[in-house]
């Protein structure tokens, strides 16, 4: 329930996407929200009222003149009521008018009279949104402080390919989320790692662990809706990127400290969620390795660099928040490896709790000593941890 207590108002303009507004309404709605939607006459053409009502539960407006309403003002009393406008699909048309405070029907005319945050999600034909006209009105929306979402790019209704599609219903609904969320980390820059890395025995077997990256892309989330900049390194994981961050994908160790040595010099922040190997098999078999009857091949390991004590060891680090995944002995082993590396803050989590799964238990461990956290789901304890972080960037001296 992300969204419990958020009044949105949703305006569907006139365009093929609008049927997706319909799954858009069931997925704010059970992320907690009310919402209440209002239509142009063009958007009744693809969907009509009785679908938004059925799952907004609330009356539809689709007229500027509605008698039913009170003094005929449907337009200043949604703009009253809302935490956020949201205009999904928000046509060529729609955007041109917004961008110029025309106010000739009631979405337009409730865009100009809000009194509230408001967030559009073009759709459109490729050659419509690339056309200098639409680009003008988008920047001049932008320059206004209006939230853009998307578009994608992709194959379009008319068979077109390119950038104009609506973003999907889910993705709009994690944007509205980030919306709502404090932006402690505005124009901080994130640096992390996430998932597991591959070390290749040969060309189809190699060492590896059971991080699925789930923490990582988390915390990558949090940092984003909470206003950074966020690039992530990831090992071999399935895990879609949240949008909005830079993802580079790695495959080993050596990679994963290349990547992230690369650019850590420029951060504010670098943490290292990776479960990186420690150790990589000293010689890579060309071909496949073959049984043969011969004995069982012993694989001779080197260790890998330790790219967290590296970024530390950074004449001017980023601060740099260490995991920490332990079967037994949590506290000490964490405390050992964060006095190793050199580092401010480490994450604890016991390996039966981290893995894998979409809840965890973490503890923090700093000078100041040891912080657990209520056991939450990932995305949930990626926002505290942000906070901690927000916390420490603004008082470096201060007592853990
Ligand atoms: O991906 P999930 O399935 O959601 O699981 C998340 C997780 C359990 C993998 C994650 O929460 C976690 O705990 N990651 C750290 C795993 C670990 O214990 O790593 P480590 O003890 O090997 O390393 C300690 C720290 O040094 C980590 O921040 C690690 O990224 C970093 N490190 C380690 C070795 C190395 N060569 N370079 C590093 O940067």
């Amino acid at each position: 329930m992300e969204l419990k207590g958020k009044r949105i108002a949703l305006g569907v303009t006139g365009g093929i996407a609008a049927y997706k507004a319909a799954e858009l309404v069931r997925l704010l709605v059970k992320q907690g929200a009310s919402v209440q939607v209002a239509m142009t006459e063009a958007a009744t053409h693809f969907v009509t009222p009785t679908t938004f009502q059925a799952l907004s539960g609330n009356r539809v407006f689709t007229d500027q003149w509605d008698s039913g309403v009170a003094n005929s003002m449907a337009h200043i009393q949604l703009s009253r009521d809302a935490d956020v406008l949201l205009i999904a699909p928000a046509s060529a048309d729609f955007l041109a008018k917004a961008a110029n405070g025309i106010a000739d029907n009631l979405l337009t005319t409730l865009t100009l009279a809000r009194d509230c945050p408001l967030l559009v999600a073009p759709a459109m034909n490729r050659q419509m949104w690339t056309n200098p006209a639409t680009q003008r009105n988008m920047a001049t929306l932008l320059g206004d402080n209006v939230t853009v979402l998307g578009p994608a790019s992709g194959e379009q209704a008319c068979g077109e390919i390119g950038d104009g599609r609506m973003l999907e219903p889910e993705e709009i609904l994690a944007e509205v989320i980030a919306h709502f969320q404090p932006k402690l980390l505005k124009g901080r820059s994130v640096l992390m790692t996430a998932g597991p890395t591959f070390e290749a025995i040969d060309p189809v077997r190699g060492i590896t662990n059971l991080s699925s990256g789930k923490m990582g892309f988390a915390i990558a989330r949090a940092a984003r809706e909470a206003g950074a900049n966020v690039t992530l390194v990831c090992g071999p994981v399935s895990q879609p990127t949240p949008r909005g961050i830079t993802r580079i994908d790695v495959t080993s160790a050596l990679e994963m400290h290349a990547e992230v040595l690369k650019r850590a010099a420029n951060q504010d922040v670098f943490i290292g969620v990776a479960a990186v190997a420690d150790y990589r098999p000293k010689i890579v078999a060309g071909q496949k390795t073959k049984k043969d009857g011969a004995p069982p091949p012993v694989i001779e390991l080197v260790q890998n660099p330790d790219i967290l004590a590296d970024v530390a060891a950074l004449p001017q680090p980023p601060l740099c928040v260490g995991f920490a995944a332990e079967t037994q002995n949590l506290a000490e082993y964490a405390e050992k490896k964060r006095r190793a590396k050199k580092i401010p803050l480490i994450v604890g989590n016991l390996i039966q709790d981290g893995f894998g799964g979409d809840d965890n238990t973490l503890i923090l461990f700093d000078d100041g000593g040891q912080q657990p956290l209520t056991p939450a789901p990932k995305l949930e304890l990626a926002r505290q941890l942000t906070a901690r972080i927000a916390f420490l960037l603004e008082n470096p001296n201060a007592p853990h």
